[in-house]
Protein backbone atom coordinates (compact mmCIF):
# COMPACT_ATOMS: atom_id res chain seq x y z
CA UNK A 1 0.00 0.00 0.00
CA UNK A 2 0.93 3.36 -1.06
CA UNK A 3 1.21 5.96 2.21
CA UNK A 4 0.90 9.26 0.12
CA UNK A 5 1.07 12.72 1.93
CA UNK A 6 -0.39 15.82 -0.48
CA UNK A 7 1.11 19.36 0.56
CA UNK A 8 -1.63 22.09 -0.78
CA UNK A 9 -2.00 25.81 -0.69
CA UNK A 10 -5.39 26.61 -2.33
CA UNK A 11 -9.05 24.41 -3.16
CA UNK A 12 -7.77 21.21 -3.25
CA UNK A 13 -9.12 20.56 -6.64
CA UNK A 14 -6.36 18.41 -7.65
CA UNK A 15 -6.32 16.95 -4.47
CA UNK A 16 -10.29 16.02 -4.95
CA UNK A 17 -9.31 14.27 -8.48
CA UNK A 18 -6.62 12.13 -6.43
CA UNK A 19 -9.30 10.70 -4.07
CA UNK A 20 -12.11 10.69 -6.52
CA UNK A 21 -9.68 8.13 -8.05
CA UNK A 22 -8.62 6.03 -5.70
CA UNK A 23 -12.44 5.58 -4.45
CA UNK A 24 -13.51 4.74 -8.29
CA UNK A 25 -10.68 2.33 -8.42
CA UNK A 26 -7.96 4.03 -11.10
CA UNK A 27 -5.69 4.38 -8.49
CA UNK A 28 -5.06 0.90 -6.90
CA UNK A 29 -2.77 0.00 -3.68
CA UNK A 30 -2.16 3.97 -2.81
CA UNK A 31 -3.83 5.54 0.38
CA UNK A 32 -3.59 9.30 1.27
CA UNK A 33 -2.37 9.42 4.71
CA UNK A 34 -1.89 13.32 5.40
CA UNK A 35 -2.84 16.60 3.88
CA UNK A 36 -0.79 19.84 4.87
CA UNK A 37 -1.22 23.24 4.45
CA UNK A 38 0.51 26.20 5.28
CA UNK A 39 -2.44 28.02 4.78
CA UNK A 40 -5.23 27.46 7.65
CA UNK A 41 -8.14 28.20 5.64
CA UNK A 42 -7.21 26.38 2.32
CA UNK A 43 -10.68 24.79 1.46
CA UNK A 44 -8.59 21.37 0.46
CA UNK A 45 -7.45 21.03 4.03
CA UNK A 46 -11.64 20.93 4.19
CA UNK A 47 -11.89 18.26 1.82
CA UNK A 48 -9.61 15.60 3.72
CA UNK A 49 -11.37 16.34 7.25
CA UNK A 50 -14.49 15.35 4.93
CA UNK A 51 -12.46 12.37 3.93
CA UNK A 52 -11.50 11.52 7.47
CA UNK A 53 -7.97 11.84 6.60
CA UNK A 54 -5.17 14.30 8.74
CA UNK A 55 -5.69 17.75 7.67
CA UNK A 56 -2.76 19.69 9.17
CA UNK A 57 -2.08 23.43 8.92
CA UNK A 58 2.11 24.03 9.59
CA UNK A 59 2.34 27.84 8.41
CA UNK A 60 5.38 29.34 8.26
CA UNK A 61 4.02 32.61 9.86
CA UNK A 62 3.63 30.64 13.20
CA UNK A 63 8.08 30.12 13.24
CA UNK A 64 10.50 32.78 15.19
CA UNK A 65 12.44 31.26 11.54
CA UNK A 66 12.51 29.81 8.12
CA UNK A 67 14.57 27.06 9.03
CA UNK A 68 12.30 26.04 12.40
CA UNK A 69 9.13 25.91 9.55
CA UNK A 70 11.21 23.53 7.67
CA UNK A 71 12.47 21.54 10.37
CA UNK A 72 8.23 20.89 12.19
CA UNK A 73 7.08 20.47 8.28
CA UNK A 74 9.66 17.73 7.91
CA UNK A 75 9.35 16.10 11.75
CA UNK A 76 5.18 16.13 11.09
CA UNK A 77 5.51 14.34 7.61
CA UNK A 78 8.27 11.83 8.85
CA UNK A 79 5.82 10.76 11.47
CA UNK A 80 3.34 9.45 8.61
CA UNK A 81 6.32 7.24 7.39
CA UNK A 82 4.99 8.22 3.84
CA UNK A 83 6.29 6.55 0.31
CA UNK A 84 5.47 9.52 -1.51
CA UNK A 85 4.80 13.37 -1.21
CA UNK A 86 2.60 14.95 -3.90
CA UNK A 87 3.13 19.16 -3.96
CA UNK A 88 -0.66 20.03 -5.44
CA UNK A 89 -0.78 23.95 -5.51
CA UNK A 90 2.30 23.88 -2.48
CA UNK A 91 3.25 27.56 -2.56
CA UNK A 92 5.85 27.26 -0.10
CA UNK A 93 9.45 26.27 -0.78
CA UNK A 94 10.43 23.22 0.65
CA UNK A 95 13.29 22.30 2.93
CA UNK A 96 16.53 20.74 1.27
CA UNK A 97 16.75 18.13 3.72
CA UNK A 98 13.02 16.99 2.25
CA UNK A 99 14.39 16.94 -1.10
CA UNK A 100 17.17 14.85 -0.08
CA UNK A 101 16.02 12.29 2.74
CA UNK A 102 12.83 11.77 0.21
CA UNK A 103 14.62 11.69 -3.18
CA UNK A 104 12.38 10.47 -6.08
CA UNK A 105 9.42 10.53 -3.61
CA UNK A 106 8.20 13.56 -4.02
CA UNK A 107 6.18 14.84 -7.46
CA UNK A 108 4.88 18.07 -8.13
CA UNK A 109 2.07 18.76 -10.82
CA UNK A 110 3.08 22.20 -12.52
CA UNK A 111 0.32 23.77 -15.42
CA UNK A 112 2.27 24.38 -18.02
CA UNK A 113 4.32 21.64 -20.81
CA UNK A 114 7.56 22.16 -18.65
CA UNK A 115 10.01 23.61 -19.94
CA UNK A 116 7.79 25.90 -21.62
CA UNK A 117 6.53 28.79 -18.67
CA UNK A 118 7.85 27.15 -15.44
CA UNK A 119 10.39 28.44 -12.98
CA UNK A 120 10.53 30.83 -9.98
CA UNK A 121 7.97 33.04 -10.50
CA UNK A 122 5.66 30.79 -12.64
CA UNK A 123 2.67 29.60 -10.76
CA UNK A 124 -1.20 29.91 -10.58
CA UNK A 125 -2.62 32.13 -13.35
CA UNK A 126 0.74 33.66 -14.05
CA UNK A 127 1.42 30.72 -16.00
CA UNK A 128 -1.56 30.58 -18.29
CA UNK A 129 -0.97 34.52 -18.69
CA UNK A 130 2.44 34.15 -19.76
CA UNK A 131 1.63 31.49 -22.14
CA UNK A 132 -1.14 33.94 -24.05
CA UNK A 133 1.34 36.34 -24.12
CA UNK A 134 3.16 34.29 -26.34
CA UNK A 135 0.41 32.81 -28.14
CA UNK A 136 1.24 29.33 -27.74
CA UNK A 137 -1.34 27.23 -29.50
CA UNK A 138 -1.40 24.32 -27.68
CA UNK A 139 -0.36 24.11 -23.38
CA UNK A 140 -1.32 21.91 -20.64
CA UNK A 141 0.23 20.40 -17.12
CA UNK A 142 3.23 18.62 -16.17
CA UNK A 143 3.89 15.94 -13.44
CA UNK A 144 7.37 15.91 -12.73
CA UNK A 145 9.84 14.96 -9.71
CA UNK A 146 10.90 17.40 -7.25
CA UNK A 147 14.70 18.08 -6.99
CA UNK A 148 16.91 21.21 -5.61
CA UNK A 149 15.63 23.01 -8.58
CA UNK A 150 12.12 24.72 -9.10
CA UNK A 151 10.24 22.74 -11.45
CA UNK A 152 13.95 21.29 -13.18
CA UNK A 153 12.82 17.52 -11.38
CA UNK A 154 12.52 14.38 -13.84
CA UNK A 155 9.45 14.53 -16.27
CA UNK A 156 6.76 11.79 -14.76
CA UNK A 157 3.81 12.53 -17.30
CA UNK A 158 2.70 15.55 -19.30
CA UNK A 159 -0.69 16.14 -21.29
CA UNK A 160 -1.60 18.64 -23.96
CA UNK A 161 -4.75 20.96 -24.12
CA UNK A 162 -5.60 23.39 -27.21
CA UNK A 163 -5.63 27.16 -26.15
CA UNK A 164 -8.91 28.32 -27.43
CA UNK A 165 -9.34 31.93 -29.76
CA UNK A 166 -10.10 34.82 -26.85
CA UNK A 167 -9.19 32.64 -23.63
CA UNK A 168 -9.25 34.73 -20.45
CA UNK A 169 -6.45 33.70 -18.38
CA UNK A 170 -9.24 32.03 -16.02
CA UNK A 171 -10.90 30.10 -19.29
CA UNK A 172 -7.31 28.82 -19.91
CA UNK A 173 -6.09 27.70 -16.45
CA UNK A 174 -9.78 25.59 -15.97
CA UNK A 175 -9.51 23.89 -18.93
CA UNK A 176 -5.96 22.93 -18.57
CA UNK A 177 -7.16 21.98 -14.63
CA UNK A 178 -10.07 19.87 -15.83
CA UNK A 179 -8.54 18.44 -19.03
CA UNK A 180 -4.92 18.06 -17.96
CA UNK A 181 -3.87 18.34 -14.16
CA UNK A 182 -6.84 16.37 -12.76
CA UNK A 183 -6.54 13.17 -15.31
CA UNK A 184 -2.30 13.03 -15.19
CA UNK A 185 -2.06 13.69 -11.23
CA UNK A 186 -3.81 10.31 -10.46
CA UNK A 187 -2.43 8.52 -13.46
CA UNK A 188 0.95 9.55 -11.91
CA UNK A 189 0.23 8.30 -8.47
CA UNK A 190 -1.53 5.05 -10.17
CA UNK A 191 1.71 4.55 -11.80
CA UNK A 192 3.90 4.46 -8.45
CA UNK A 193 1.38 2.19 -6.51
CA UNK A 194 2.00 -0.03 -9.39
CA UNK A 195 5.48 0.20 -9.57
CA UNK A 196 5.40 -0.44 -5.45
CA UNK A 197 3.32 -3.73 -5.91
CA UNK A 198 5.04 -5.16 -8.49
CA UNK A 199 8.37 -4.81 -6.18
CA UNK A 200 7.10 -6.33 -3.31
C1 LIG B 1 -3.12 24.06 -9.77
O1 LIG B 1 -3.40 24.92 -10.86
C2 LIG B 1 -1.75 23.48 -9.94
O2 LIG B 1 -1.35 23.31 -11.28
C3 LIG B 1 -0.88 24.51 -9.33
O3 LIG B 1 -1.61 25.02 -8.23
C4 LIG B 1 -3.00 24.85 -8.48
C5 LIG B 1 -3.58 24.10 -7.33
O4 LIG B 1 -4.95 24.08 -7.46
N1 LIG B 1 0.38 23.93 -8.93
P1 LIG B 1 -5.82 23.18 -6.43
O5 LIG B 1 -5.49 23.67 -5.03
O6 LIG B 1 -5.41 21.77 -6.64
O7 LIG B 1 -7.24 23.45 -6.83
Amino acid sequence: MLRVGVLVSGGGTNLQAVLNAIDNGEIQNAEVKVVISNNKSAYALERARNRGIDALCISPKEFESRTQFHDELLSRIDEYHLDLIVLAGFLVTIPEAMIQKYRNRIINIHPSLIPSFCGTGYFGLKVHEAALARGVKITGATVHYVDEGTDTGPILLQKAVEVKEGDSPEELQKRVMEEAEWVILPQAIALIAKEQEEKA
